[in-house]
């Protein structure tokens, strides 16, 4: 048993939709979640620049004396996770590995699309991972780098959510994909649209759900799990104003966050 914290860490908002899933898959533990929304977004950054922010996400959360670490975003993931597990000892959690699994045991026809940010996209991470485990799958992917800057405004289910919904999905849809991996944590905001888009035959693929249970898994087999029967405290920490975040956060975490936000200087980590 350890009472510490666990550390979750994304780009800005969109990680909270893999909190939302931890909260309510492991209601006793404590969590620190760093969103680093000054520097919002790293989809379209280098690799280097990519590990270089994570680095400075993890130097804070350590900070924090946190017991393990989610990645709750699909680039940092896709680009940096071998990096970072390589550099600290802490256990680091990615969402490719739990994400594409579920993605194989949902598939039927054996057609998965794959979408995420330009570096997700680019890193092939989640086509690698499923080759890998069943080479008859067959992948199709694609970028959509608008999808996160709808989000973090609010745009879940617009006229203008759903023009560049078509616009990107259109040709995966052409393709028969029976499962759809939303590989980015911002991505569950639009699956509403997405899901109408795509039909009923398609089953979305949902990174945080995914790495809640894997969270739930690993701290289990590493005795981590925090079993005092309290339930958890949350503590929310961000790069930039704390009034958007509160805002749109408290809609994504359906609870209210106002006042439990603080904002830091991530570049001192
Ligand atoms: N949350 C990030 C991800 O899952 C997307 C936002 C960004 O580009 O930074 O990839």
């Amino acid at each position: 048993m350890d009472t510490r914290s666990i550390g979750v860490f994304d780009s800005g908002l969109g990680g909270l939709t893999a909190v939302k899933q931890i909260m309510a898959e492991l209601p006793n533990e404590n969590i620190v979640y760093f969103g680093d929304t000054g520097r919002v977004p790293y989809g379209t950054r280098s690799k280097e620049t990519i590990i270089k922010y994570s680095k400075n996400d993890v130097n804070f959360l350590l900070e924090k004396d946190v017991k393990m670490i989610v990645i709750a975003c699909g680039t940092v993931s896709s680009t940096a996770l071998e990096v970072l597990k390589k550099e600290y000892n802490v256990p680091i959690l990615g969402v490719v590995e739990a994400t594409s699994l579920a993605a194989i045991n949902a598939t039927k026809n054996k057609k998965i699309g794959i979408i995420g940010t330009p570096g997700t996209i680019k890193s092939g991470a989640y086509e690698k991972f499923i080759k890998a485990q069943n080479s008859e799958i067959e992948t199709f992917s694609s970028a959509c780098p608008l999808f996160v800057p709808l989000v973090e405004n609010g745009h879940f289910e617009t006229e203008v959510a759903k023009l560049v919904i078509k616009e990107y999905l259109e040709e995966i849809k052409e393709k028969g994909v029976d499962t759809l991996i939303l590989g980015c944590t911002h991505y569950p905001l639009l699956s509403k649209a997405i899901g109408e888009f795509m039909g009923d035959g398609v089953t979305l693929i949902n990174a945080g759900s995914e790495v809640a249970k894997a969270l739930k898994t690993e701290l289990a087999s590493q005795k981590l799990l925090k079993e005092d029967g309290k339930v958890g405290k949350y503590s929310y920490f961000v790069s930039d104003n704390v009034d958007g975040f509160e805002n749109l956060g408290g809609l994504f975490l359906e609870r209210e966050i106002n006042g439990q936000v603080e904002k830091i200087d991530i570049e001192r980590y």
